[in-house]
This record gives C-alpha cells, sequence and structure tokens, in this order.
C-alpha cells in the first residue's frame, strides 16, 4: 500500500489523511454543480451536517454499478470557507482573480460550493447529484449546472484531442496534493473551474493549419508541432509553466457540453493544482499574453462565462466535520480545523482499485484513528 502514500512513513495505528478523489480516472460523463450557501447559520449547519455525509452517499450509490467509477469532489469557495469554518485556513484560498486584457476577460463568479461528479454513466452521476441537493437544497442557491460529455475520441468541441499532457498516475498526486507547504492541510487541492462558450462558426472558419496553430498539436493525430512551426501564442505553449528548470503541471478533466438547437457549444476548464498560482499564471499568459500581448487565439473563439476557485479539502477533514462545529471554535487552537495531519501520511485518493483502508472499504469512514472535530 505504501506506493499511494506521501509524506511522512506509514505507522500502522497512526491516523492517515486521505485525499478526496481529485486524479480520478478520467470518465464519459461528468455534473459541474457550483452553488451559493443561503445566509443565516442554520444553513451553514445544513452544509456542515452534510459534510461528514457525503462519503456514505457516495457509496450507496456508486455500489449499484460498482464498474461505473463513480466520484465526487467537494469544493469549498474562499468565503464559504470563512463561513464554515474559519481559521485556520488554507495558505492559498482567495476568491476568483478576474482578468480584463483587450477584448478578454477571465469573469470572477459567484461561487460557495463545487461538486465536480465523474462516472462512466451519466445517470450514476446524475443520482449523485440528486441525492446530494436532495439535502442540502433549502440552504443552497443553485449558480450553475454543466452535463458535460466525453466527445468522440476525448476530442473537444473545437475538435482537437483534450487532456493529452495530463500527469498520470504518481506525477498526477504529485501536481496536484497538498504537501509539506501547508501541512494543516495536506492531502487537500485546489481547483479552478471556467465554463467556456465557443464561436464554432468562427473557428469552423479556419482552415485546419490556422487551429494547429492556435492549440500547437496536429488535430487529426494529436501529434505536438514542432517548435520550429509552433507560435508562441500557441494554447499549449502558453500553458506551459517552467519554475527553476521544472515543469510544474496541472491536472484537467475538461468536458464537452451544449444545447444544440440554442446554438450553445461549450468547453467546460477544471484544473486541479497544489498552487492556485499555477493555473492563475496559465490564465494571465493566456488572456494578457506571453509576453503582453501575445495572448492565446483559442480566446478570440472561446468566451468564459464563469470563473470560480475552490479549495478541495482531504477526505478526512470533510469526514470530521460536525455541525455544532462553528468557526469560533475553530479559533480555538486546542480545537484545530483539521486532524493533526502533519505528521500523518497522505493517501492519494480512496477509490475501488485503490482501497485505503486495505479491507476492501473505501477507506472514507474508516479512517483509522480519527479524531472528530467536536
Ligand atoms: C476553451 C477552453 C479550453 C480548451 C478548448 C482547451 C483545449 C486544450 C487542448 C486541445 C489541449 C491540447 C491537448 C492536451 O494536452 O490536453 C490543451 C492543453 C492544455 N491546456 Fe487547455 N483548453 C482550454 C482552456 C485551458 C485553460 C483555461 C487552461 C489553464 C488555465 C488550460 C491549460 C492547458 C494545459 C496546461 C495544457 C497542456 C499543455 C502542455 O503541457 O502541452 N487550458 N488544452
Amino acid at each position: 500500500m505504501a506506493s499511494n502514500l506521501i509524506g511522512a512513513q506509514e505507522h500502522s495505528n497512526e491516523m492517515r489523511t486521505v485525499a478526496q478523489m481529485v486524479a480520478a480516472q478520467l470518465t464519459r460523463a461528468a455534473i459541474f454543480l457550483v452553488l451559493t450557501i443561503k445566509q443565516g447559520p442554520e444553513h451553514a449547519a445544513t452544509i456542515k451536517s452534510f459534510c461528514g455525509d457525503l462519503a456514505s452517499l457516495l457509496r450507496a450509490v456508486e455500489f449499484r454499478d460498482i464498474e461505473g467509477q463513480l466520484s465526487c469532489v467537494m469544493g469549498f469557495g474562499s468565503t464559504a470557507w470563512d463561513k464554515l469554518f474559519g481559521a485556520p485556513r488554507p495558505a492559498e484560498l482567495h476568491t476568483f482573480r478576474e482578468i480584463r486584457a483587450g477584448a478578454r476577460h477571465a469573469v470572477s463568479t459567484p461561487g460557495d460550493l463545487l461538486f465536480h461528479i465523474r462516472a462512466k454513466r451519466m445517470d450514476l452521476c446524475f443520482e449523485l447529484a440528486t441525492q446530494i441537493m436532495a439535502r442540502i437544497e433549502a440552504a443552497t442557491t443553485p449558480q450553475d449546472e454543466v452535463h458535460g460529455f466525453r466527445y468522440f475520441d476525448d476530442r473537444d468541441l473545437i475538435g482537437f484531442v483534450d487532456g493529452t499532457e495530463n500527469p498520470r498516475g504518481e506525477e498526477a498526486s504529485a501536481a496536484v496534493l497538498i504537501g509539506e507547504e501547508d501541512a494543516a492541510f495536506a492531502g487537500g487541492s485546489y481547483v479552478i473551474v471556467q465554463k467556456y462558450l465557443h464561436d464554432l462558426d468562427g473557428w469552423n472558419a479556419l482552415s485546419t493549419e490556422e487551429q494547429e496553430k492556435i492549440i500547437g498539436r496536429k488535430k487529426l493525430s494529436d501529434i505536438e508541432l514542432d517548435d520550429s512551426i509552433k507560435p508562441s501564442s500557441a494554447h499549449n505553449a502558453l500553458t506551459t509553466i517552467v519554475e527553476d528548470g521544472k515543469e510544474v503541471k496541472i491536472l484537467r478533466d475538461n468536458m464537452p457540453f451544449g444545447t444544440v438547437a440554442q446554438g450553445e457549444f461549450g468547453t467546460y476548464f477544471i484544473g486541479y493544482s497544489r498552487s492556485p498560482r499555477t493555473v492563475e499564471t496559465m490564465l494571465d499568459n493566456m488572456f494578457v499574453g506571453r509576453p503582453p500581448g501575445n495572448y492565446d487565439r483559442l480566446l478570440d473563439f472561446s468566451r468564459a462565462v464563469t470563473g470560480n476557485l475552490f479549495f478541495v479539502p482531504s477526505a478526512t477533514f470533510l469526514e470530521n466535520v460536525t455541525e455544532d462545529q462553528d468557526s469560533g471554535d475553530l479559533n480555538n487552537e486546542d480545537q484545530p480545523a483539521i486532524a493533526d495531519s502533519s505528521s500523518a501520511p497522505v493517501e492519494a485518493e480512496p477509490s475501488p482499485s485503490n482501497p485505503s483502508a486495505g479491507d476492501g472499504s473505501l477507506g472514507i469512514g474508516s479512517l483509522k484513528g480519527e479524531r472528530r472535530h467536536e
């Protein structure tokens, strides 16, 4: 089991921190649900009481087709974090920062909670979303709901294969899971979502060669363009971030969506990272340009209509949230918002193929030596 543990050594009696299923396999269906929490302590209490039950809801729906790879990631916006949990807070959590440059605008829109639900089958996603909303509907206001689908061989609606350069396996976990740099929130992650609408008529009026220069890859074969012909404004050039000679990766699970009769054709961008700075730098490069003015031409044909940053705490954290815990309690140093995870190993994520407890269970809800925050 040690291969998916990050950080400290494994001790059999020690509490382990289990990450949410951030690095779950790419699936054929997904629902992206963004909600705001209504004002009032009773609504905050509803959300807190729900946090610890998400894992069992997930298990119940997942078990109806265990092969369906159902997963759900729950994230919290900056204001919601303060409302629900107070201090301590994840070091880099803040509200999504809008970017304006020329005709390009990365908007920042309301969002307290994100549910990223993935499965091989849409009915599983739909059922889980229904069960979640049955629990928290009265406490929340929906801001956005997108049902995404895989389009042929993992293409987006502009016709290019999307997701090729994603990190895999342990590289993916290292790219998305917080470690020592914010030890109290180890096993957590940051996620940025943006809903893009495409001007497909404009895009399809371009030649395939022009489109390939915008993306930086061949359209049919998905092979990367040679550096000698790839413009520095290509999408895959501007989203390549190198720090100290090393490429800093993020994990994307973009999904096409749309309503044909209304002429709505879109890509739901979702990018997980260990630090939001990585995605923010990519966005700066795309919208403002690297150097400024050398922007991403994909944005001449794609408009962002939402934008949010969420923190994704570990599954261990979620499991240990209690309803009667208010943010005031969490300011009490005797009662940390997250169990002492700094000395505990972090397990990448629970899944049927990666049972965290070594006993075939999903790990969530069966954490060894867990402490509840009461
Ligand atoms: C309109 C929305 C978007 C579309 C249609 C889109 C599409 C694509 C496509 C087709 C690729 C090449 C294949 C691949 O490696 O996955 C790609 C790569 C990539 N995109 Fe996007 N993307 C969008 C938005 C974004 C945003 C907002 C970001 C980050 C802020 C981003 C980050 C990346 C990264 C990191 C890569 C891989 C670069 C590399 O290492 O080669 N994308 N995208």
